[in-house]
């Protein structure tokens, strides 16, 4: 059967960050609370000229080569943070990126899981045509009630992955354990910016989720978790990742014997930094564990897990490539974070919750240190411009 799987992945979160620690004082919570208890330093905040649409373009700006460009059939945009309720953030971006006009562009949901759905389709579809690529966007600002207890777990960012046959960086394992279940864990009705969440029920259903999706994956004879080197977790905030890790173990036995905290550190260096990125989260774990890894990878098995609230788990396995390392986009993944503005908590309070209630027209403000702005709503229709600094980033991000 043809090698299908992930063959380059960029990522990008905005230029702006608030410190949780000054979120803490604010709240009047021990600040060791939400850096230890909860595993996060800062939380990336959109400026008021970004969505998921400009965040997608960012992300997907660097993986378009020629020859991408060329054999793209399909994009897959993932996202519950969606801007229309009936065009596909997916056909934005094909617009501000001038993809290739023969290809089909469509919308996934169903809360942080379907960017895994995505991915699995975009893997079907190039084991069918092989000569074919696939661009699996996933992009979201995850956003809770200001005072919340979910506060503390918001932020956003983006993820771009090139589907292809022999991929560089890892192959795909068609075997994977599902698991659904109707709940009200967590939920965005149409009308509201901000979700609802029932925080410590949707924390059980997540394990209850994994725990199922690792033992349908057992029965389809998928990878023993003996074989499995390192791990990546749907991450809303990287404490999630030990829960995670200890209710695997304990569901495991034995086979879990050589797995430890080792196995999933490198995958949280990226979320501490940005927050839940809904869809986007496990691909950004993914890209943290591959850049920040300082053993080398190649022909190693990675265990992965997904999962959405409301909700549906998916385990499944990875190989990464020998050699995966030349196509990593590890140097500008760090630059990014690391020329990131902290801004204080009135900017916050203004970008992440006044600028998201208005859909009415407007023109903003260029605000972004991303490469594509929402440049207005003019007569209910977003439009979308290179910003300021299109050239600069470029040079930076390549
Ligand atoms: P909370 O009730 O404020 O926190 O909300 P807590 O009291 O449970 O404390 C959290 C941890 O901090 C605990 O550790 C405390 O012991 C510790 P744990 O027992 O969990 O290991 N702690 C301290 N540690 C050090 N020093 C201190 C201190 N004080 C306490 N002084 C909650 C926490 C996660 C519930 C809240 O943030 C929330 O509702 N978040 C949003 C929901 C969420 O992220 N759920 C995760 C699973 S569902 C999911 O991942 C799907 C999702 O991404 C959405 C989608 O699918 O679309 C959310």
């Amino acid at each position: 059967m043809t090698t299908v799987g992930i063959d380059d992945i960029s990522i990008y979160s905005p230029g702006f960050f608030y410190p949780l620690e000054d979120l803490a004082h604010r709240h009047g919570v021990d600040p060791a609370k939400y850096l230890y208890g909860i595993g996060q330093e800062q939380m990336a905040v959109p400026s008021p000229d970004e969505d998921i649409v400009t965040m997608a373009a960012n992300a997907v700006a660097p993986v378009l080569t020629a020859d991408v460009r060329e054999r793209i059939s399909t994009v897959i945009f993932a996202t519950e943070s969606g801007v229309d309720q009936s065009k596909s953030a997916g056909m934005f971006v094909h617009g501000v990126l001038g993809l290739n006009p023969n290809c089909r562009v469509v919308e996934f949901k169903q809360a942080c899981y379907s960017a895994t759905a995505g991915l699995q389709f975009a893997c079907d579809l190039v084991r069918h045509r092989p000569s074919e690529k696939v661009l699996v966007i996933a992009s979201d600002i995850a956003r809770y009630e200001r005072n919340s207890e979910g506060e503390c777990t918001q932020g956003a960012g983006a993820v771009a992955m090139v589907i292809a046959k022999n991929p560089s960086l890892v192959e795909i394992h068609p075997q994977s354990g599902l698991f659904s279940l109707d709940v009200m864990d967590f939920w965005r009705p149409n009308h509201r910016d901000a979700a609802y969440v029932d925080g410590k029920l949707s924390i059980d259903v997540y394990l209850r989720s994994l725990r199922e999706s690792y033992a349908d994956f057992c029965r389809k004879d998928g990878m023993p978790l003996a074989a499995i080197e390192k791990l990546c977790f749907h991450q809303p905030f990287t404490k999630m990742s030990k829960k995670a890790f200890a209710a695997l173990r304990e569901a495991a036995g034995a086979e879990a014997d050589h797995l430890d905290e080792t196995s999933y550190a490198e995958s949280q260096a990226y979320g501490r930094q940005i927050g839940n990125t809904y869809a986007a989260s496990l691909y950004i774990a993914l890209a943290s564990l591959l850049d920040n890894c300082a053993e080398d990878l190649g022909g190693r098995n990675i265990g992965l897990f997904s999962y959405g609230s409301g909700s549906v788990g998916e385990f499944f396995a990875a190989t990464v490539r020998q050699g995966y390392r030349r196509r990593l986009r590890t140097r500008a993944h760090r630059a990014l974070l690391a020329g990131r503005r902290e801004i204080d908590y009135a900017t916050y309070v203004a970008w992440f919750y006044n600028s998201a209630k208005s859909a009415e027209d407007r023109v903003c403000p260029e605000e972004t240190a991303g490469r594509y702005r929402l440049a207005a709503i003019d007569a209910q229709r977003r439009v979308y411009a290179a910003a300021r600094n299109l050239e600069l980033n470029a040079a930076a991000c390549p």
